[in-house]
Formats: structure tokens, sequence, C-alpha cells
């Protein structure tokens, strides 16, 4: 196959930043998806209804000019964040799920929650509204290993946290192992994952190749080939429990190589051009559509978008950076190659 037309795809985990950040990505996605769920991991994080909103005018207004594109907004949890705050989000129309950061697991998480219990009340209230849990799934105890840290999460906090509300719809985000593509498959229904092109394109192999690779570094961090393998087939076998989410995470270069190098990849710029690759190489390119256009729409219960997106089997050369303000941003693959380019994108 060397041309595909897809529904317009979405994009369900999302860093977009703010300022002059937000205007260098967002091009990117906006050109490619219809829709994303935006994180609300800013500093200070979106906490509140008013300032998600405030934050999806602050997105509307950094669209070049013709564009449509409808940013989803997502509430930061916190140890005080109280039911009003989430009725307040639902009846907003424009909330579609509120973030579970384990505070200190990843970037920007220092405000995050810092025992699950904390939250019980605001979570009886979300699945009262039905409004979808996003959760970063990974334990912060620096004495459990990096690599452990989602299998963890899952038997600690996730499985009695899904116990104890029974009907929370929850999005497992960014799933990097074997063991939680098991939970997921074999949860009850109100239970998904998305799953990014990193996770499902390298393995942590990829963080030592030729030396140690900043730009490799993400979180939750690349696990084992057999993690990987465990991620392609659970998507390529077409259930609807998997839907994309890029968490593309920019950062600039000089955060990135650094000391303390920042965690996050950039993969806006090809967000659906390397699911392409990974469902291709999978044998299963007649998969990415549902994955990228219908499981997500149709777990948050939004319509499915009118239009379509063309993507060309056509290799091209990725830049070795990107514009970041004043600084620059080191795409996935920078200066290598991708096997598929977007030909077209059309709303219907
Ligand atoms: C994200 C970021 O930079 O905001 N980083 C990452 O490695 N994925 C945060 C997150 O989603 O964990
Ligand atoms: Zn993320």
């Amino acid at each position: 196959m060397t041309s595909l037309v897809i529904r317009r795809p979405d994009d369900w985990h999302l860093h977009l930043r703010d300022e002059t950040a937000l205007r260098a990505v967002l091009p990117f996605t906006a050109s490619r998806f219809a829709r994303a769920i935006v994180m609300p991991n800013l500093k200070p994080p979106v906490t509140t209804t008013d300032l998600a909103l405030a934050y999806r005018r602050r997105i509307l207004a950094a669209l070049p000019p013709g564009v449509s594109f409808e940013p989803l907004m997502t509430l930061y949890l916190t140890d005080e964040t109280a039911p009003a705050e989430i009725e307040r989000a639902k009846a907003s129309g424009a909330v579609h799920g509120c973030k579970l950061y384990p505070a200190g697991a990843t970037t920007h998480s220092d405000a995050g929650v810092t025992d699950v219990r904390h939250i019980d009340a605001a979570l009886e209230r979300m699945a009262e509204l039905s409004m979808v849990l996003q959760v970063h799934g990974e334990v912060t105890d620096p004495q459990v290993d990096v690599f452990d840290r989602e299998a963890r999460f899952i038997d600690e906090v996730l499985a009695p946290l899904t116990e104890r509300h029974r009907s929370l719809r929850v999005v497992f985000e960014h799933i990097t192992t074997r063991a939680a593509v098991q939970f997921v498959s074999t949860a009850p229904a109100g239970i998904a994952a998305t799953v990014t092109p990193q996770h499902l394109l390298m393995n942590r192999n990829a963080l030592f190749a030729g030396g140690l690779r900043p730009h490799h570094y993400c979180l939750p961090v690349l696990k084992a080939e057999a993690d990987r393998a465990a991620l392609l087939s659970a998507v390529a076998g077409g259930s609807t429990r998997f839907f994309l989410g890029t968490d593309s995470a920019p950062h600039a270069r000089s955060a990135k190589e650094a000391a303390y190098g920042c965690a996050g990849i950039f993969c806006a710029h090809a967000g659906i051009e390397l699911y392409a690759e990974a469902f291709e190489a999978a044998g299963a390119l007649d998969k990415l559509e549902a994955f990228a256009s219908f499981h997500g729409a149709d777990f948050y219960g939004l319509p499915r978008n009118a239009g379509t997106l063309t993507l060309k089997k056509e290799p091209w050369t990725v830049p070795e950076n990107y514009p970041f303000g004043a600084a620059e941003l080191v795409p996935l693959r920078a200066g290598e190659s991708i096997a598929w380019r977007v030909t077209a994108a059309g709303t219907a």
C-alpha cells in the first residue's frame, strides 16, 4: 500500500506548552489532528476551570489563520481539588477530563497528587458526571527500579482505584509495558489506554545507541523489546481499548542536552506518520484509522471527525531542528528519514 486515506484523527494526549513555545508547536498538530486533549502541566498548572478556559483561548488565538482545531481541556488534579471544581469543569463543556499526576512522577508534576486517597471525593464526582480520569501511571518511590514503576503502579494504585470507583472512566496514559497491555485488555469497559509512537517504535536500547541519547528520553521511560512488542500487537489487534496519544512533549535543546536533561520527546512534526510506520511494520495499516480516528472519540463520547487525512508512502528527511521561540527544538528522528508523509488534510 502506498497511499492511505483515513478519517481526520485526534491526539488524545498532547503537550502544547504556552506563549512562544505554543506558537512554535501548535501548527504541527493542527495540520494533522482535528482535536487534542491538551495536558495541563503548565507552570503554574491548569488546576481550575477558569484557568483551563483561559488556556483554551490562548491556544485558539495561537492558531495560524484559517486553521480549525479544537483544544479539549483537562484539569490538573491536586490534593485540594474539590468536587465543586469538577462540576464547574463539566458545566463548561470545554473540559473533557482530569489528569492525575502522582507528585514527582514527571515534568511539572510537583503540584500533583501525593496520595490518590486524597482525591476520592473528586473521583466520585467525576464518575457521577462521566468525566474521564487521565492517569500518569508510575509510582514515585525512588527505591523502585525506574523500569518497574508502571507495573508497580498498576498493582499498588490503579487496580485498587478502579475497584473503589467502578463506574469511573479511566485512560491509562502513554502505556509502556506488557503488564499495562494485560491490565487494560482485561479491565472493565470503562478503562482504556493511549499509546505513543515512540513506545511503538523504540525500546530502551534507543536511549544508549552510540552514546547517551537525551532526545529519546521521556517518561514513562522506553522499556524492553518484549514490552514494545506487546504494545504493537495490542494496537495491531484493533481493540477499541487502545487509541492514539502522541505525548509530544517539547523541551528546548538546551534543556534536553543537560546534566539533568528534561523528560519529553517532541513528535508532533510527524504525529501520524510515525504511527503509520509502526502499523505498517506490524502488517496492520488497515487498523490505523480506527486507532487514530475512532476509538478515542468513541471513548470520550465525542463525534468522530468529518474530514479526511491522506498519507503517502514517500520518505522525507526530518530537519535537524525546528525554531522554538528564541531556542531550538530537536524532533524525533532529527536528520533521519520517515517513511510516510501527509499529503492532504481536509474538513468535509
Ligand atoms: C511530559 C512533559 O514534558 O510535559 N514529559 C514526558 O516525558 N512525557 C510529561 C509527561 O507526560 O509525563
Ligand atoms: Zn504527557
